[in-house]
């Protein structure tokens, strides 16, 4: 199998798109602090971008979660990798994720967390898939809604690959 990446949503577009996120997160959470969870490793370039455009006071976190493996479509069981190294009981917790698919990850991250009884729980996305959600989840910030696609660069990856490109693509297999 060949694999074929095009450009999809252009390197200027998602920084200006990020930007334009930071400034509503900036409004929303005035006179608050930030808990940043970046969701690794999908999520570290966003959430680096990101951050640098917030301008309340925000404490990064990680958290390692998988449920991809090396496939295109989403194994359906999700397991935590690497826990938060901070309490979140009383902070104001925003999760910093790639990409929402099926939205089983999101589902299953926000219950956890909630449980830890967080002041508040946002979640922030950069990209979303709506028409391949399986379980709802209430997404407070996307960057971009894309079809259904099979999507690398910008920390997204297929098979670790391809996330160091600067701009979203979307990735074919082709038969040679
Ligand atoms: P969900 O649990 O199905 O919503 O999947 C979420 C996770 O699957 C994301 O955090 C990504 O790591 C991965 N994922 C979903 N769609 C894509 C894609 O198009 N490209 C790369 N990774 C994806
Ligand atoms: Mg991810």
């Amino acid at each position: 199998m060949r694999e074929v990446t095009q450009v999809l949503i252009e390197e200027e577009k998602v920084a200006a798109r990020i930007r334009e996120m930071a400034e509503q997160i900036n409004r929303d959470y005035e006179g608050k602090k930030l808990h940043l969870i970046c969701i690794l490793s999908g999520s570290v370039f966003f959430a680096c971008e990101l951050a640098k455009y917030i301008k309340v006071p925000v404490k990064l976190d990680f958290m390692r979660v998988s449920s991809y493996g090396n496939s295109m479509s989403s194994s359906g069981s999700i397991s935590i990798d690497q826990d938060l190294q901070f309490g979140i009981d009383g902070k104001h917790v925003l999760i910093v994720e790639d990409i929402v698919d099926s939205g089983r990850t999101l589902a299953f991250l926000a219950n956890m967390l909630s449980k830890r009884e967080p002041a508040s729980l946002r979640i922030c996305t950069l990209l979303d898939k709506p028409s391949c959600r399986v379980t709802e989840v209430d997404v407070d910030y996307v960057g971009f809604e894309i079809e259904d696609l099979f999507v690398v660069g910008y920390g997204l990856d297929y098979a670790q690959k391809y996330r160091n490109l600067p701009y979203i693509a979307q990735l074919e297999l082709k038969e040679d």
